[in-house]
């Protein structure tokens, strides 16, 4: 309810994001190409060629074995349950050459006998896990590693298999088995996701999300069940460090953006005057006031938590420091402490209608409309012509997308005073939501010439332009919010210049130009969350996931609220899950690129 634009463009970057979110991932992955193509090539070209005359007989034999195993396996997956698994069989990658060279050619016949014989033990455990005997099962494979001439990753694989349906399921053991046959094949799909769910049930869930990122990859984003693990465990991942992080992190103000939005959402107010014989803490609350109409939260929350420490001597002024000190709570994420202030301050002073306000907010935050409602009504009974009543409730009938309901109140609000400059802007908005584009245009209009020297209405008029893909229009408005914002004394509201590298982007792919509003943006306010936001997704389009991820971080540590830091969490992991792959395996490169052109 805060009314931070900074928000809803925030908001508006994440609902373009989702809508693209395949695409996003597409496009990271074709920049393991760049990343890794010049090194897959490199090593291809410097791999010797086989030598034929001692390569043949154990290709041959190969390809026998390659052979009836395929066969097996054709007939075994017809009737196979789904979540079966075992009877794939991996081809090493490398050429037996190498092998051939190193065992010579006297060690041939034995060889071959023992890879029968752990061929055959290997069968012999496919048959026992299908009657579910895993225990057995598992002693087979073990049983077939022990002749195997060589290391087989399908034993370890199968091996884990076995272990993730005993019960309780071995997760150590399916993991040390599916470390062993990644080794071998760091390519093996089924070994990952085996590995995945053994790390998932573990509550491992980082691990978890690299080898579920990894199988969707190698899958060619094929396989729909590996993208929901995906998603699955991203979720979990980042709703877990989320909590870890709000309970563990030294509570803080968010943003100047976000706090100046905030407060601007009320009519200003004449400060108190103070009692004939004021007290120490009367003055250092008038102090406070000062501090925060000069924009200098931080000193003013000291002050008014200073003021309240020191006593103040009269009932209207105390309501005020704690309608002051409950909203200073609520903005750093304490929301119970603030709920508490606020309703102490309306118990002081039942006509003090903007705690009645407040409180609604922290319902809303707490997800009550009904009780935000109560709160609204409770206000009015006191002061039915105050007219930041009318607005907050036009803006939590907005949230709820009541728009008509919004825009009347939003009405009302004006109608008792029409200096404010957002119930203007908050019913154009609603109108043009509800469809009546015509009345909202022309609200927009009215409001640009009743407050010229405002940056807002520029800024807002441009993003109903923007929407409507009237670049040039948008882009104007834009220029024009970010002038008058550069005309007026600092802190400057670097929003319009975040929206108009938006606009330029999806007008003429512009990325440079995107950026570096975004940058000048950010040397302006470094705690602009919607730029930096920005900035994470314009990194990804481009295949910078290094710096996408550094840019998440940074959205992560300004994120307010538990769902913002959540859904920082979730791109954070995501793209870090992603560098993790281009750097594991280089040689995907091509593949990736591939994949990347056929979708696009
Ligand atoms: C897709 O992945 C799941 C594991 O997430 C696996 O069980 C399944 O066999 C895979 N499907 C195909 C068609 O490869
Ligand atoms: C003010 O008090 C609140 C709680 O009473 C505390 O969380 C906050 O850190 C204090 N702020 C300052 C700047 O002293
Ligand atoms: C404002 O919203 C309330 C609650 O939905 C509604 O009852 C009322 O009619 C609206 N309009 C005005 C002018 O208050």
């Amino acid at each position: 309810m805060s009314s931070s634009s900074e928000q809803s463009v925030v908001e508006r970057l994440q609902s373009f994001v989702s809508e693209n979110k395949r695409v996003i991932l597409i496009g990271t992955a074709a920049a393991v190409l760049a990343a890794g193509g010049v090194a897959y090539y490199a090593s291809t070209s410097r791999r010797p060629p086989p030598s034929p005359s001692i390569g043949e007989p154990e290709g041959d034999v190969e390809k026998g074995e390659k052979k009836k195993d395929k066969k097996k396996n054709k007939k075994r997956k017809s009737n196979k349950d789904k979540d079966g698994p075992l009877l794939e069989e991996i081809t090493p990658k490398e050429p037996k050459v190498v092998e051939v060279v190193e065992a010579g050619q006297l060690s041939f016949n034995w060889r071959i006998d023992r890879t029968a014989a752990a061929a055959s033990l290997k069968a012999k455990g496919n048959t026992a896990y299908q009657q579910r005997k895993f225990a057995v099962a598992a002693d087979l494979y073990t049983r077939a590693m022990a002749v195997s001439p060589k290391p087989e990753p399908v034993f370890y694989s199968n091996r884990a298999a076995c272990y993730v349906n005993m019960s309780p399921p071995q997760h150590d053991r399916v993991v040390a088995d599916c470390d062993e046959a990644l080794k071998l094949d760091s390519s093996y799909v089924k070994a990952l996701n085996r590995r995945g769910i053994a790390l998932e049930a573990s509550e491992q869930y980082e691990g978890a999300l690299r080898d579920f990122t990894a199988a969707t990859i190698l899958d060619k984003f094929q396989n729909e069940s590996s993208a929901q693990s995906v998603e699955r465990v991203l979720k979990k991942l980042a709703s877990k460090k989320a909590t870890e992080i709000l309970v563990t992190r030294e509570r803080r103000l968010p943003s100047y953006t976000f706090v100046y939005a905030y407060f601007s959402a009320f009519r200003p107010r004449p400060l108190p005057t103070l009692p004939e014989d004021a007290s120490t803490g009367d003055n250092t609350l008038l102090l406070a006031l000062q501090a925060l109409e000069a924009g200098d939260y931080i000193h003013s929350m000291t002050l008014t938590n200073e003021s309240l420490e020191q006593g103040i001597s009269w009932d209207a002024g105390k309501a005020e420091a704690l309608n002051l000190r409950g909203t200073f709570k609520f903005l750093i994420g304490d929301v119970q402490g603030a709920k508490e202030d606020l309703s102490a301050s309306t118990d002081l002073l039942p006509s003090l209608t903007q705690s009645w306000v407040k409180i609604a907010s922290v319902y809303m935050e707490q997800g009550d409309p009904p009780k935000a409602f109560q709160c609204f009504e409770e206000a009015i009974k006191h002061n039915p012509n105050d007219p930041d009543i009318y607005y907050h409730r036009g803006q939590v009938l907005f949230i709820m997308n009541d728009f008509e309901g919004a825009a009347e109140n939003y009405t009302k609000s004006t109608a008792l005073d029409d200096t404010f400059v957002f119930s203007h802007i908050q019913l154009a908005v609603a109108q043009y939501k509800s469809g009546l584009l015509a009345n909202s245009m022309a609200t927009f209009r009215r409001t640009l010439k009743a407050f010229p020297q405002r940056s807002e209405p520029q800024n807002y008029y441009g993003e109903l332009l923007l929407d409507q893909q009237r670049f040039q229009d948008a882009v104007d408005k834009f220029d024009r919010a970010v002038e008058l914002e550069r005309a007026k004394p600092p802190p400057m509201n670097v929003l319009p210049l975040v929206n108009k590298g938006l606009a330029l982007y999806q007008w003429q792919q512009d990325i440079g130009a995107a950026e570096s509003c975004c940058n000048e943006a950010l040397e302006i306010d470094p705690e602009c969350e919607a730029a930096v936001a920005t900035l994470a997704q314009l990194s990804l389009q481009q295949g910078r996931v290094e710096k996408a991820v550094e840019m998440f971080e940074r959205q992560t540590e300004l994120a307010r609220s538990e769902p913002e830091l959540v859904n920082a969490l979730t791109y954070q992991f995501a793209s870090g899950a992603q560098l993790e792959f281009m750097k594991n395996y280089p040689k995907m490169a091509d593949q990736l690129s591939q994949i990347a052109r056929q979708m696009v």
